[in-house]
């Protein structure tokens, strides 16, 4: 629908709209639609009206001015947001020369002289607070800061400032809360693009972009949840995983060999340490090709595959995009043959510098590179990898960075790398996931360094290189709640940082604060301290163990929450915001997460602590560790000794537990234990009720491997504690795929 000049408007849903300009109707979306995307499952719209000046639907108004001013109002006639019409207020911008005087002293300044093709205006009422963005730096409120979207590769210790603008992952979506309304804007758009949210003016936020067309989603609801439930409608949600994937997972760059993988195997069960996955980075390739292996120090990695899955452990392999420029080496001759990389503007074969030296790069906008790389993985399964984390795919480049009028010819659609840069990692983590289904068959478990609006379909993913700082603890968890926001629930970061040197109190810390994390894997780089949990003696290893224990004890429960998000796209680790959004409390509340809905964690960030300030929202809580009932909607001081996280657990809840195991073999798991924490413990009357209320939980289990599950093949139960019934557990089934899973449902009241 035509509201103004090149200005259209669609309704998706009675809450979505989408603003665009007349060409982008006709455009692919990487993100939501189109060949190359799934569709998110829409309710479309069911009606629409347009009169005069008001477009409607069943819940928003809209109005536009004689000039083009659009006001977006809820059914009540509450604005919610409107374009800002007033005056732009001047950025000063230093000279050229006094830019160069600030370089030369080793100052990063960007240069501002880069302008958009299009900007859109929005008006800030000033209580605003924004969220999403995906793994900017800084703290969980975005407001105030300006961000640019460019997948960037900089290892460079990261910060809250002006120099971290762009980061790995470009997701152009954001959450803006107020007292009265909260709303999303998604802004699809592959370019370039940059994101003020009040650091020019206090009077408006801006987004645009250096090319493309203006293509961006308004989407309404009354929770931060319903927004994203509509953002992930529109770029899908993450598949279930497999179940060991959310096990424990050891990483260094670089274990050398297949003995020291093998010793590090053996290390990890002789110190009790449950684990699930060891990863081999670039250093099991030969001359870091990728698709190869080194056949001195890893001649048989099929037997070293074997020999770890007798432990419970499984191999997951690095894969960068840059394929090494040598005659002879198959991957590269065959590319060549077909035409599968990008080319300069002359037709030539596009070349820079990475790993392997000089590189070429495939160009995944095409559907047969995508399948041809997708095919490739073959190699790698056969060998018994089990998994694959795609890194550099920024695409990172060492010879300066891949020129914007590099030419990625897609099929028969050609585009330069200043439209496509954004998704590269995005498509490299389709091509690898599409290939890993269909050559494995089981779930694919990718991990992705670079990604785009919608890789959540693809990948799981971490936030690349942190470093061993405390205040690189302390961001990993703004970050984490952020990238769950714009809608990626399966993230981690590297424990115990991955550059510079881990103290013990600090790895120990790390395992804590990511102790529910979806991917949990500590990774660091080569050069620093080794960190694995045995490395810093008896103490720092039991801290390991406890927290690595607690996450596989609450397996069923993160499970259950990769269930929910495949229906809701919720995070699995969530804001305190989330909780409560009408308790400012938690608006800015940076140091502490909820998992799901009924575990709150409130690590210990910094160094030297031995307590912290937690805050608890409204309710009442239940110490873990302690077993303390709390009323919330208060801060208390929480003593934390360095082997302490303090964890609460919402009064009323019922948690589903599995027993301490090593590795997960779901074969093997036949015993659930159900941990109920009632409102109120009311003492032992004979046999009956220890405790008043009733709770219900809902529980998936399937076979944690394949996709069975699509053809009915899982279990959901429904449990339910009565304070009055003599046991007070009642179980129902309400989907039975493959019969009753287990053997034992045991409850347990806390
Ligand atoms: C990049 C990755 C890091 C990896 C290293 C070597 O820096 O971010 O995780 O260990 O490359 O492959």
């Amino acid at each position: 629908m035509k509201i103004y000049e090149n200005l259209y408007i669609d309704a998706i849903t009675d809450k979505i709209l989408r603003i665009h300009s007349e060409k982008a109707a006709e455009m692919e979306s990487f993100a939501v639609k189109g060949g190359l995307s799934l569709e998110g499952g829409l309710q479309k719209v069911t009606s629409s009206v347009w009169d005069k000046d008001v477009f409607a639907t069943k819940s928003l108004e809209i109005q536009i001015s004689s000039v083009g001013v659009m006001e977006i109002f809820d059914k009540g006639g509450k604005l919610l947001c409107a374009d800002y019409a007033g005056e732009r207020r001047e950025v000063q911008s230093l000279p050229e020369e006094e830019l160069e005087q600030m370089r030369q002293e080793g100052h990063i300044v960007h240069d501002q002289s880069e302008t958009c093709k299009f900007q859109v205006f929005k008006c800030l009422a000033g209580d605003e607070v924004v969220y999403g963005l995906g793994d900017k730096t800084g703290f969980l409120n975005k407001k105030g800061y300006d961000f640019m979207m460019w997948n960037s590769d900089n290892p460079d210790p990261q910060v809250e400032n002006q120099t971290f603008k762009a980061m790995y992952k470009s997701f152009p979506f954001f959450i803006v809360l107020r007292e009265e309304c909260v709303y999303g804007i998604f802004l699809d758009n592959t370019y370039r693009s940059y994101f003020d949210m009040g650091y020019e003016s206090n009077a408006y936020y801006s987004f645009g972009a250096v090319g493309g067309e203006l293509d961006y989603y308004f989407i309404a609801g009354d929770t931060i949840a319903d927004i994203i439930k509509g953002y992930t409608a529109l770029t899908g949600r993450a598949p279930l995983p497999q179940l060991w994937t959310l096990g424990y997972q050891q990483s260094r760059w670089s274990y050398r060999s297949a003995d020291e993988v093998l010793e590090v195997a053996r290390n990890l069960r002789k110190y009790d340490i449950p684990c699930d996955a060891i990863h081999l980075d670039i250093d099991y390739m030969e001359q870091f090709k990728v698709f190869t292996t080194n056949e001195k120090t890893f001649p048989d990695i099929r037997k070293l595959s074997d020999e770890l899955a007798a432990m419970g452990i499984k191999l997951v392999s690095i894969i960068d995009p840059g394929t090494k420029l040598e005659k002879g080496y198959d991957v590269y001759d065959e590319g060549i043959r077909e035409g599968y990389f990008a080319k300069d503007e002359d037709g030539e074969v596009y070349q820079n510098v990475v790993w392997p030296g000089d590189s070429v790069f495939p160009d995944f906008t095409s559907k047969r590179v995508r399948e041809w790389w997708g095919s490739l993985t073959k190699r790698l399964t056969a060998k018994g990898i089990r998994g694959i984390w795609n890194d550099m795919n920024e695409p990172a480049s060492f010879d300066g960075p891949l020129p914007d009028n590099v030419v990625f010819e897609g099929d028969g659609k050609k585009r330069l790398h200043r439209e496509v840069h954004n998704v590269y990692g995005h498509l490299m983590a389709k091509a690898t996931y599409d290939g890993l289904k269909a050559y494995d068959g089981r779930r694919p478990f990718v991990i992705t360094r670079a990604c785009y609006s919608g890789s959540q379909k693809y990948s799981t993913a971490w936030t690349g290189d942190n470093q061993s700082l405390w205040a690189h603890l302390q961001m990993s968890i703004p970050q984490l709640l952020n990238l769950g926001m714009s809608g990626m629930p399966m993230v981690g970061t590297d424990i115990g940082g991955f550059g510079s040197n881990a103290t013990p109190e600090l790895l120990s810390r790390w395992i804590e604060a990511s102790c529910f994390a979806p991917l949990f894997r500590n990774h660091t780089a080569k050069y620093t301290k080794r960190q694995e949990p045995w490395q810093f003696g008896e103490e720092v290893t039991a801290i390991n163990r406890k927290y690595i224990e607690l996450h596989y004890k609450f397996l069923p429960y993160l499970y259950d929450l990769c269930y929910e998000q495949t229906k809701t796209g919720l995070p699995i680790l969530r804001p305190l915001v989330m909780y409560d959004q009408h308790d400012r409390e938690t608006w800015e509340c940076n140091d502490e997460y909820m998992v799901g809905s009924k575990i709150l964690v409130a690590p210990v960030v910094q160094q030297g602590a031995t307590a912290r300030m937690v805050y608890l929202p409204k309710g009442v809580w239940i110490d873990y560790w302690t077993g303390e009932r709390i009323t919330g909607k208060r801060y208390i001081v929480k003593e934390a000794a360095l082997d302490v996280c303090p964890v609460y657990i919402k009064a009323g809840s019922i948690l589903p537990t599995y027993r301490k195991m090593q590795s997960i073999e779901p074969d093997q798991i036949d015993t659930l234990v159900l941990e109920y924490y009632p409102e109120k413990k009311a003492g032992r009357t004979g046999f009956v009720s220890r405790w008043e209320g009733s709770s219900r939980y809902e529980h998936y289990q399937d076979n944690g491997v394949d996709f069975a599950y699509e053809d009915g093949e899982y279990n959901l139960y429904a449990f339910t504690f009565h304070a009055m019934r003599k046991n007070g557990l009642q179980v129902e089934m309400l989907h039975e795929g493959y019969g009753n899973k287990y053997k034992t449902i045991k409850a347990v009241v806390r």
